[in-house]
């Protein structure tokens, strides 16, 4: 089964990535922490379909295992339930030598890891992700969070998991809604580092869904060893990890404009990178036919590739208030071509007129 290493000196951990490896997670928790307590914590979507397989394998191994299902969807990363995470994990006498699970999408694992990171000061964490999105960016990399009601991951930390498990054959069952939006972070990948990935996704894009995850071992590799890479080497998120960030300014300023209830953030996203590397384009800092490039493979997937009806100057507003924008200075990340990308520190100035193209 392939594996990535996050190295992170003593916090390094591996990603394992293999078809049916939900069946496997038990060995993998015994072999790396021995014999422990694990509490999984999952949604109600998930539950149905994995928590089972999940248990069974944990118990089958010999380790006590407890779960708690919480609602799905986004309004579960919040300190109310976080509240209510602590009370489980009391109930069930998780100490700090044992393990909380994730299993599920971004949600779970975010909520989870953040219960992680301070029950008790600190217990074992794993992340099991179940969704497109989870398994290429949110389960690895360490950033954990809830959201307040003024903002999105407003109360996080940074912290590492012991190690990620990766079961392809989960991606079958998630919506096509959801298919999509981890498809807008996938494509990221490839543009701003990896035109290898950026060029198999074209070879799929034209088969759909099936074609994709006929190959989804391969992209997951892709993606994942570009996350682990960045990562690696800006752990605290104070340079190259902005690159990650490519199509967000304008993705998040769309989603902020709309109060959450438009597009999906993946969707924005590619809304984002489509704008951007227009933008770019036109201003001489991107190769010709990069967005015309961009663009094909975009549309190929679906993706919006129309801005929402919003005065510019309110999206422009939204940016300005994005918890990234250091000072007055924006640091957007913009594409050279297809597979290599730089950060421009700028201002708000640099996006006028994005609404024309
Ligand atoms: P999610 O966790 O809400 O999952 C999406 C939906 O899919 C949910 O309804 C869930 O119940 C369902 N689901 C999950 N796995 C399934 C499966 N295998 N089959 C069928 N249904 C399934 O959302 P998400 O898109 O996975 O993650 C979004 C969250 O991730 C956001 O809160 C975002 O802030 C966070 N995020 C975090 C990071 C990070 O670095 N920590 C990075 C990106 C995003
Ligand atoms: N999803 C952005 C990051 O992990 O930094």
């Amino acid at each position: 089964m392939p594996m990535i290493t996050v190295p992170l000196g003593e916090r390094t951990y591996p990603i394992h990535i293999g078809s049916g490896l939900l069946d496997c997670l038990g060995a993998h928790v015994l072999e790396a922490l021995g014999e422990i307590s694990v509490a999984v914590v999952t949604d109600d979507n998930v539950a149905p379909l994995y928590l089972e397989r999940a248990m069974k394998s944990l118990e089958a191994a010999g380790l006590r295992a407890c779960s708690i299902v919480l609602p799905h969807g986004e309004q579960t990363k919040c300190l109310e339930q976080l509240a209510n995470l602590y009370g489980f994990l009391c109930e069930h006498r998780i100490t700090r030598k044992d393990a909380v699970i994730a299993l599920g999408g971004g949600v779970i694992g975010d909520l989870t890891g953040l219960a992680a990171a301070t029950f008790l000061r600190g217990v074992r964490f794993i992340q099991v992700p179940t969704t497109l999105l989870a398994q290429v960016d949110s389960s690895v990399g360490g950033k954990v969070a809830v959201d307040l009601p003024q903002g999105k991951n407003l109360v996080g930390a940074f912290y590492q998991p012991e190690f990620v498990l990766v079961d392809p054959d989960t991606l079958n069952t998630l919506t096509d809604e959801f298919w999509r939006d981890g498809l807008g972070e996938v494509v990221k990948y490839g543009c701003i580092g990896d035109a290898e990935l950026f060029a198999l996704l074209e070879t799929c894009a034209p088969g759909g869904r099936a074609a994709l995850m006929a190959r989804i071992d391969e992209i997951l590799l892709h993606c994942i060893q570009a996350k682990a890479d960045v990562v690696a080497q800006d752990e605290r998120d104070t340079g190259l990890r902005m690159t990650l960030n490519f199509g967000h300014t304008i993705a998040h300023a769309v989603e902020t404009c709309q109060h959450y209830t438009g597009l999906r953030h993946g969707e924005a996203v590619a809304l984002g990178m489509h704008v951007m590397t227009r933008l770019t384009e036109a201003k001489g800092m991107t190769e010709p036919g990069t967005a015309d490039r961009l663009d094909a493979l975009l549309s190929r997937l679906d993706m919006p590739m129309q801005l929402p009806q919003i005065p510019e100057t309110e999206l422009i507003a939204a940016m300005g208030m994005d918890k990234k924008a250091a000072g007055k200075t924006l640091r957007v990340i913009g594409i050279r071509r297809i597979g290599e990308c730089y950060i421009h520190p700028t201002d708000t100035a640099f996006f006028t007129g994005m609404t024309e193209n």
